[in-house]
């Protein structure tokens, strides 16, 4: 049975967007066809805006990044546990706890179609989580669900000449994120740099895409065409 492990940015349930009950609602029937033709599937939630507010917040009080990294994942775990709560009652078969760890992920993989998580401890973000899970776990590959339709080779808000690919190598794209080390709390690339470390030593696919149409997700996990960009070996 194929597993397919999907990193699911925390910006994707954003407040600031009323459709945002819909978009759910057609993540939860996206991942219910993807079990009905037989994959398993990994989600790992990103904290997204409660990890901003409340890494904020504590910012002036805190120097260790480490202590704000775990504000963050606080924030991804609350995240998980509203997509994990979706998911139920979309009637999955989806693991009751949400896994504080790569291993015990894995080990809940072997017993439920579905497995959701958030982070696991300081040091990333929840995308290094999602290319771990995925190589622990033997996985077909890891599912970046942002909120931007591609990787591109700058930022594009700052930089409107930024150029936009839909094929990438993992070396390529680690040139483009930058070396493998962890960033400031609460700030982000289109891929966590240590991630991309990751994946490029264990030679494991990415498809980075925009999870805020779940077409997108849906063509990536039926194994078609996607617009995005596809990252491999
Ligand atoms: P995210 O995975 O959401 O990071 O975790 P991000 O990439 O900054 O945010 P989005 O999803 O693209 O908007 C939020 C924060 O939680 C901490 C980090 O500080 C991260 O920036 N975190 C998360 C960890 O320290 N470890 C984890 O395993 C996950």
């Amino acid at each position: 049975m194929a597993t397919v492990v999907v990193a699911l940015g925390g910006s994707l349930l954003r407040p600031e967007v009323d459709e945002r009950h819909n978009w759910l609602q057609s993540l939860v029937e996206v991942i219910v066809a993807s079990v009905e033709s037989g994959s398993k599937i990994a989600l790992v939630v990103g904290g997204g805006a409660p990890a901003r507010e409340g890494i904020e917040l504590a910012k002036p009080f805190i120097q260790d990044v480490a202590h704000l990294d775990r504000i963050g994942i606080a924030a991804t775990r609350l995240n998980a546990t509203i997509v994990r709560e979706a998911l139920a009652e979309g009637g999955l078969a989806v693991s009751r706890k949400i896994p504080e760890s790569i291993a015990g992920a894995s080990l809940e993989l072997e017993n439920y179609d579905v497995v959701v998580m958030g982070g696991t401890e300081p040091g990333h973000t929840t995308d290094a989580v999602a290319i771990r899970l995925a190589i622990q776990s033997g996985a077909e590959k890891c599912v970046i669900a942002t909120n931007v339709s591609r990787v591109y080779s700058q930022d594009p808000r700052t930089n409107p000449e930024a150029e936009a690919f839909d094929g990438l190598t993992l070396g390529e794209l680690q040139e483009i994120v930058g070396p493998p080390e962890h960033a400031e709390a609460g700030t982000s690339q289109v891929v966590d740099p240590i991630g991309v470390g990751e994946a490029f030593d264990h030679g494991m696919p990415l498809d980075v895409l925009d999870g805020r149409d779940t077409r997108i997700i849906k063509k990536s996990l039926d194994g078609e065409d996607f617009e995005g960009t596809r990252v491999r070996v």
